[in-house]
């Protein structure tokens, strides 16, 4: 039902220079695989096989890692080494993986309406590579694909915050209609301290229907003068039915020092490592 997965990976990744200057924040290794690679994984494990990606100057590196490097692989071809190539070689080819470039960084909403000629008229899902989401059981896209064939409606995934940090995300509030469900009534980006309308902060996972392209046609420039897409998913949970989604797995934000240096340290024990022993390599 959902084919598409369209990743916005055309921000400069302030939050991490110097490493990000001349390096795509989406290719920052978390353990030995980059931050988009988990990305992929996750949406092949929610049975998408077309990857769409927004890139921008400098990001040359994201369609190098999902393409053969013939002379690399020559190279250790026989060797033990080889087996580090098994996994991204599977994801290859699994997927499919086009790329439009945007010209100008206006925001994550004008990032995803320069993704409206790859993904064309059908719903499709958005991941945004530097929140890492994990669950062992089932992935968060994966839980938010099964909710769009109950309620075939946009759903972003969202998670309680502290309250003193509700100024970094968008911020819904509505009428829980499931344990861990609600419908949107209000959602605001980045609020003032003191104005959030709960605490509960929308994080980079996202299935959308198509008209959400014509209404952010319309969006002007919000917070920071950038389109945000959650301006046009209020006016589409004011028109129709917007649900967030309190997701089962932990997220961390890798494109904050604090959140990628978690991550490392929890991939590192509960994948890299067990996956070392099983492997033996
Ligand atoms: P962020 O604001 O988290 O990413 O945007 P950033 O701008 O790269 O990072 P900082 O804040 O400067 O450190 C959320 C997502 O939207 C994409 C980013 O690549 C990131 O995945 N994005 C944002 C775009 O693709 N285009 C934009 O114009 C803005």
């Amino acid at each position: 039902m959902i084919k598409k997965c369209l990743f916005p990976a055309a921000g400069y990744g302030t939050r991490f220079l110097p490493a990000t200057k001349s390096m795509p924040k989406e290719m920052m290794p978390i353990v030995n695989k980059p931050l988009i690679e988990y990305g992929v994984d996750e949406a092949i494990e929610a049975g998408i096989h077309s990857m769409c990606i927004v890139t921008g100057r400098g990001k040359h590196s994201l369609m190098d890692h999902f393409d053969k490097n013939y002379e690399l692989e020559h190279q250790i071809s026989g060797t033990t080494k080889e087996a580090l190539l098994t996994d991204i070689r599977a994801s290859i080819d699994a997927a499919s993986f086009t790329y439009i470039r945007q010209k100008e960084m206006l925001g994550l909403g004008h990032a995803i309406l320069t993704g409206k000629e790859l993904i064309g008229d059908q719903a499709f899902a958005v991941i945004l590579a530097d929140d890492l989401c994990i669950n062992q059981e089932q992935s968060v896209l994966n839980q938010m694909v099964d909710l769009y064939k109950e309620f075939g409606c946009s759903i972003v995934a969202v998670e309680e915050v502290p309250e003193n940090e509700t100024h970094k995300y968008g911020v819904i509030s509505g009428e829980e209609i499931r344990d861990g469900l609600f419908r949107i009534e209000n959602m605001i980006e980045k609020p003032e301290p003191g104005s959030a309308p709960s605490n509960m902060a929308i994080i980079g996972r996202y299935i959308l229907t198509p008209d959400i392209f014509d209404i952010l046609e319309k969006t002007l420039p919000g917070k920071n003068g950038e389109i945000q897409i959650t301006d046009a998913l209020l006016e589409q949970a004011q028109a129709n039915c917007v649900l967030a989604y309190k997701f089962k797995g932990r997220r961390f934000d890798c494109g904050s020092v604090e959140g990628f240096i978690d991550a490392t340290n929890y991939c590192y024990e509960n994948i890299y490592m067990k996956d070392k022993k099983r492997t033996n390599l």
